[in-house]
């Protein structure tokens, strides 16, 4: 069966690549490469969201983007610098930082999610 570029909903195949001239494979390759180079553009939003995603179970108690009413017992986090929000929740992970509901909440984080959570928390305004 011959491959028919135009099912591809990625790209057309670029001059001179069309079946009837060059050998078939290459334009089946141009178009595969097409997809893999738009999909890699979608990487972006993604990330982004994973990383909201995390950021918000945060919010029920350090406030929505990590700022906290006046007079709160509960810490802001937002503007808390990325290596410091690491260090603190690997800390309370560990149990090496005392604390009341942040241990429990840390075990839950992968090394991953900190450090998303952290980038996240750290590019906000206080
Ligand atoms: C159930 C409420 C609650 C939730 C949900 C919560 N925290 Fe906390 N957080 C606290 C409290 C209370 C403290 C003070 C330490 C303690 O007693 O556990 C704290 C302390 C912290 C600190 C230390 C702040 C400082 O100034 O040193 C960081 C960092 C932190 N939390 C990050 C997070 C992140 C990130 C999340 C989401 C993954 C989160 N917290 C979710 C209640 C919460």
């Amino acid at each position: 069966m011959q491959p028919h570029v135009h099912h591809f909903v990625c790209s057309r195949p670029a001059k001179g690549t069309q079946v009837s001239s060059g050998p078939h494979r290459w334009a089946l390759t141009a178009a595969v490469l097409a997809c893999a180079v738009s999909s890699a553009y979608a990487q972006p939003a993604a990330e982004d969201l994973y990383q909201r995603a995390n950021a918000a179970t945060c919010a029920s108690c350090h406030g929505t983007e990590g700022r906290t009413t006046q007079g709160s017992a509960i810490p802001a986090i937002a503007g808390m610098p990325k290596a410091d929000m690491v260090t603190q929740l690997k800390a309370f992970k560990e149990g090496t930082r005392p604390a009341t509901v942040m241990h429990q909440l840390s075990k839950g984080l992968t090394d991953a999610q900190i450090n998303s959570i952290a980038a996240y928390y750290a590019s906000l305004q206080r």
